[in-house]
Order: C-alpha cells, then structure tokens, then sequence
C-alpha cells in the first residue's frame, strides 16, 4: 500500500461526514499529557505514524483552549492573548495544519489561543494545541466525529497530540496499516484520583534540537534503538496492569525507567542527542535521595531538561518540600489543582 499524504487522510477521515455551512465560532479545551510509555520512532514522518504503542496521563485542566472562527483572508492567531506574527514558526506550522481543513481558497482561520500549562515553565503545549484546534473544528464545522478520529486528524498536527483528545489514562495504538487509519489514541476505564504529577522547571530556553529530528537520527543510528519496541511494548503491558490495580510502585518505577530507556536510545545516536543539563541530573538525584527516604516518588522526562514527578497526594507535601517551585496537578479532577 502507498504512502498517503496528509490530505488524502483528511479526505478518507471526512468521506460521508456531513460538509454544512460552518457555526459563527466553536470553543475547545485539550489537556496536555504526559506519556509514562514514550513515543519515540517514527515509521511514517508524513503522518506522525509511531513504531511502538504509547500510554499518557492528561494533565486535567492543564493544557489549550481554542477558540475558531472562519474569516476573509489570510489566518490571523492570537495566542495568550497576543497577536501572533506572520512568518512565526507557530503561525507557519499551525497555517500548515489549516490548509488540510480550508473549506475553500481565500478563506483563513481566525484562531485564539490559550495555553494553560504554564508557558513559563518551559513544557511543550503542542499536544494540547493541535488537539484543542481540531476538536474546535469538529465543533465550528458540525462534523461530529468520534474520539478515534479526532485523534488521527491531531495526530496529523503532532505525533503526541493524538492522545490529547482524551482525559485521564490514555493508550495510543500504533497500528500497523499504511495510511494510520488504525493509529489513534483512546483513553483506559481506570481512574486513580490519587496520582500527582509535578512540573519541575529547570531551563526554559530553546531545545538544541527538535523532537522530529532527534527522533529520525535515533531511529538512523542508535544501535540500542533495536531493543526499543520490545521495551516499550513490555513497559506499556506492565503500566496497564498497574493503573489497573493501582500499584503506584511497579507505574512510577516503569514509568522512570522507560524514560531512562528513551534518553538512552538518544544518548546513543551519531552525533549523540542529550536533553539533559546538569539541574535536570541535580533533580533525578533528588528524586532519588526521597526514595532512600521511603517516599515513593518517581520522575519521567521528555525532549527537554525538564521533570515531570509522578507521586500520589499524601506525598504532596514532602514533594513541595524539596521542589520549592513545583507545580503539583491532579490529573484526573479537570477543574481543580492539589
Ligand atoms: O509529539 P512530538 O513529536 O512532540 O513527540 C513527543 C515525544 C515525547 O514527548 C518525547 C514522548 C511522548 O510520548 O510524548
């Protein structure tokens, strides 16, 4: 089977939906997510296809909220209530994305942005941003779609976005088919209203290198990257078994060590990629120094030098001790923190 464009799997996402007049304007909220079992590897760039399987937590209220309204003209964006320039690479990649969903030539999205998770903070909000833009325009167009598709069209905008269109605990399922029809996320039955996520910032500056590239020269060169589908498919069974009978020990201790794998996989690639810098190791040492202590608390890190610890509430305190400028979220409560 060929590879499909972008376009043609809109198309095939679209066929038989019905094509009305757009609303005035549509509203949606996406919560960012963390994922406990990485997407890490690509098997088609086009269509942000993943070699493995992957399972997030939403981060509750945390996240984007998208406000859609089709105007004359160019696209205009607006984002935490500033004006974004032409020619910004959010303007160019969020453009981009909107060509697949013009309803016809000349017309733009007048596109309003809010980011909830902290932008200071230094953690990306892409995720949440596609899927907040695509779920506002099921809305703005009357599409009605079903999670599944709305998660392969936000898919489409970033790989991580897919699982965004959900709540809670959420697997996203590689599929194996060309055109990704059967790579989208849907969100697990299981609650645990205990479970804390901690945002731990320690640079907020530019990335040395995107997660796309990282990921491409991982997937060309890193010889450790062979173990990483079984890893990831091993990780990922042992994670739903353990939301599924809330063992908070065997989910913070997969969820560290599948992202230790991850930074491995990358730390191995020609020339090597390192996410880390010498706050982000100074804060996995204190993580460390809390368990020696008996606290259980574990951390998980992305394409940055960022933290995100994973602890249950009645640790709150300790954890806010030692991070003084931690932002503590409950993931499963939408409206509140803790
Ligand atoms: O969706 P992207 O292209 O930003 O890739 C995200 C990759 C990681 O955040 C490192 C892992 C993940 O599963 O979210």
């Amino acid at each position: 089977m060929k590879t499909l464009s972008r376009a043609e799997v809109v198309a095939q996402v679209l066929e038989g939906v019905p094509r009305g007049e757009a609303r005035p304007s549509a509203e949606a909220f996406a919560p960012a997510n963390i994922a406990l079992c990485k997407y890490w590897g690509k098997r088609d760039e086009q269509l942000n296809l993943p070699i493995t399987s992957s399972l997030s937590i939403a981060l509750g209220r945390l996240g984007t909220r998208t406000e859609l309204s089709v105007v004359e003209g160019p696209d205009r964006f607006m984002l935490n209530g500033e004006p974004v320039a032409d020619g910004q690479p959010f303007a160019v990649k969020a453009s981009a994305f909107l060509d697949l969903f013009r309803p016809r030539s000349g017309l733009g999205f007048d596109v309003r942005t809010v980011n909830t998770v902290p932008t200071a903070a230094g953690f990306a909000s892409s995720a949440s941003g596609f899927a907040a833009l695509v779920m506002a325009m099921d809305r703005l167009f009357g599409w009605g779609l079903d999670g599944a598709r709305l998660s392969i069209l936000a898919r489409l905008g970033s790989g991580s976005a897919a699982r965004s269109v959900f709540q809670g605990f959420v697997e996203w399922h590689a599929g194996s088919r060309a055109d990704g029809m059967d790579s989208f996320a849907a969100a697990l039955p299981n609650r645990w209203p205990d479970i804390r996520v901690g945002l731990v910032r320690v640079h907020t500056g530019a990335k040395p290198i995107g997660s796309r590239e990282a990921m491409r020269r991982t997937v060309a060169t890193s010889t450790l990257y062979r173990m990483w589908p079984d890893r990831a498919a091993a990780d990922l069974e042992t994670l739903r078994a353990a939301i599924a009978c809330r063992a908070f020990k065997v989910l913070g201790e997969t969820a560290e060590g599948n992202a230790l794998a991850m930074h491995a996989t990358m730390i191995d690639t020609r020339p090597a990629v390192l996410y880390w810098l010498p706050g982000s190791i100074a804060a996995m040492q204190r993580v460390w120094a809390l368990r020696s202590e008996g606290r259980p608390v574990y951390f998980t890190m992305d394409a940055g030098p960022n933290l995100k610890l994973l602890f249950l509430r009645d640790a709150s305190e300790a954890v806010a001790g030692h991070f003084p400028d931690i932002e503590i979220v409950q993931p499963m409560d939408a409206t509140t923190t803790a």
